[in-house]
């Protein structure tokens, strides 16, 4: 059978389905594929209305070709003082999640010429935002400040608290050579601020929208700040859309995964858990789960729709949530994300002097370890029947990268398309910040405080 051809295997109640991979960045296998209830012309034609939509709401699909965009972001790192060795972000959500998730995923790949160590700061956590004051020097530390709206509640007080430092370190000057803003071209407080303070900005294109914008200066920026190729970032990412628009798309992985997801949440499996065999990608969980949770969990034309992502690393969750999937409810489908490289080799020292049981590791690679955790997990939850689909990355590089945050993005903006809801939006989460606003004294805003007083039952 040739390597372009799909290969579909049945045993007993086994069934498996291999997207073509080639020398695609990575290679997907659905396990008892989710099946019935589902029209594939429903797909083809959410697929064909998201792709019709790049001009518009689903800009994110056109951004690995913004050459524009890619200029100026390596532009703006080519400005950055050489005596900016560090670099903080501040940014929450879509502002802060794909850039922690691919600065350590790529953390351990050789970096080019003149990186830096960049940190990003989401939480208003008084101990978290502490921490980083002490980190933070002006003296050898850029600030990016990053938000879409330039008006999220995390992201300005933080910015107030860093501004002030930077201010008392060397004023007006200090603050214009700084600080970098990232945000809308026109609107918003932060570029507001940008303009008067005479700091650099990047752009957000005013289409792509908060949870998939890890592809533009979002990400882009303390990507190359870090020393990463994002060329590549975005080639692995175009090398998506040309498959999920090529003659073969029906075995395309993200087709594929979508399918066999779209299946499950019909046969209502409310949650999907992504397991990653890799530390490295545990930030990658959390961007996926505000991309799944954020987009998916909606008021649709027939009711309430979403399904509930869960991010596990393993090993570590085989001694936590594991149980929970064997046993308990059976209400879960998991993506496994197992990495080959790259990894440092470790192998582990014969020690049986010293207790016969560590005979069984003496010689190994401690990644034949993880491995066989890993494939040991697998098996049991199969043995179980549970839904799984085991995605391999042969090298966890820059293409690669950007080859997974498009999948994951085209995968649930078409479920939703799929789904007749609006992938892009989040309502949901305004009141909750009407409410905050409230609190804190907001003018115009007050009664918006004494609603949630109310609500809280007068404790606040
Ligand atoms: O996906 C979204 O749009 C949100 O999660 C935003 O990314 C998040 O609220 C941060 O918004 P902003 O970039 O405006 O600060």
């Amino acid at each position: 059978m040739s390597e372009k051809e799909s290969v579909r295997e049945k045993s007993g109640h086994e069934e498996s389905v291999r997207a073509p991979v080639g020398d695609f960045p990575f290679s997907l296998d659905v396990r008892f594929e989710s099946g019935g209830g589902f029209q594939w012309t429903a797909l083809w034609e959410a697929l064909d209305r998201l792709l019709d939509d790049r001009d518009g709401p689903a800009a994110f699909l056109g951004l690995p070709d913004d050459h524009d965009a890619l200029e100026s972001v390596l532009g703006a790192v080519g400005r950055v003082p050489d005596g900016f060795r560090r670099v903080l972000v501040l940014g929450i959500g879509g502002s802060g999640l794909g850039a922690r998730a691919g600065l350590e995923a790529l953390a351990p790949l050789e970096t080019r010429g003149r990186a830096r160590e960049v940190r990003v700061l989401s939480n208003v956590d008084p101990s978290s935002v502490a921490d980083a004051l002490d980190w933070f020097d002006p003296a050898d530390t850029l600030l990016s400040v990053v938000s879409k709206s330039g008006g999220t509640i995390e992201t300005l007080s933080q910015f107030a608290l860093f501004a002030d430092r930077i201010l008392a370190f060397g004023g007006a000057k200090a603050l214009a050579d700084g600080v970098t803003i990232i945000t809308d071209p026109e609107s918003g407080p932060l570029r507001a601020m940008a303009s008067s303070a005479g700091c650099a900005t990047l752009d957000v294109p005013p289409l792509v929208g908060g949870r998939f914008s890890v592809l533009t200066p979002v990400g882009l920026f303390p990507l190359a700040m870090a020393g990463h190729d994002i060329a590549r970032i975005l080639e692995g990412a175009r090398r998506v859309i040309d498959g999920v628009k090529g003659p073969d798309r029906s075995m395309q992985p993200t087709i594929r995964s979508a399918v066999h997801h779209i299946g499950l949440m019909h046969q209502g499996v409310s949650v999907r858990v992504l397991w990653a065999y890799c530390d490295r990608l545990a930030s990658f969980g959390d961007w996926f789960c505000q991309l799944w949770a954020e987009s998916l969990g909606k008021v649709g034309e027939s009711g309430r729709v979403g399904q509930t992502p869960l991010r596990a690393v393993g090993s570590t969750d085989q001694h936590s949530l594991l149980q929970l999937f064997m046993e308990g409810p059976r209400e879960h489908c998991l993506t496994f994300l197992r990495v080959g490289g790259p990894w440092p080799h470790l192998e582990v020292p014969d020690m049986t002097a010293l207790a016969p049981a560590l005979g069984e590791f003496a010689g190994k690679d401690l990644k034949d370890v993880l491995d066989a955790l890993g494939k040991g997990t697998m098996a049991a939850l199969l043995e179980e029947q549970l839904p799984l689909v085991d995605m391999q990355v042969p090298d966890l590089d820059e293409e690669s990268l950007g080859a997974l945050f498009m999948h994951f993005e085209v995968e649930t903006a078409l479920i939703g398309y799929v789904l007749g809801i609006d992938p892009f939006d989040q309502p949901g989460v305004e009141t909750g910040k009407l409410f905050a606003h409230g609190l804190m004294g907001r003018t115009g805003s007050e009664d918006y405080g004494r609603q949630a007083m109310r609500l809280l039952g007068g404790r606040g």
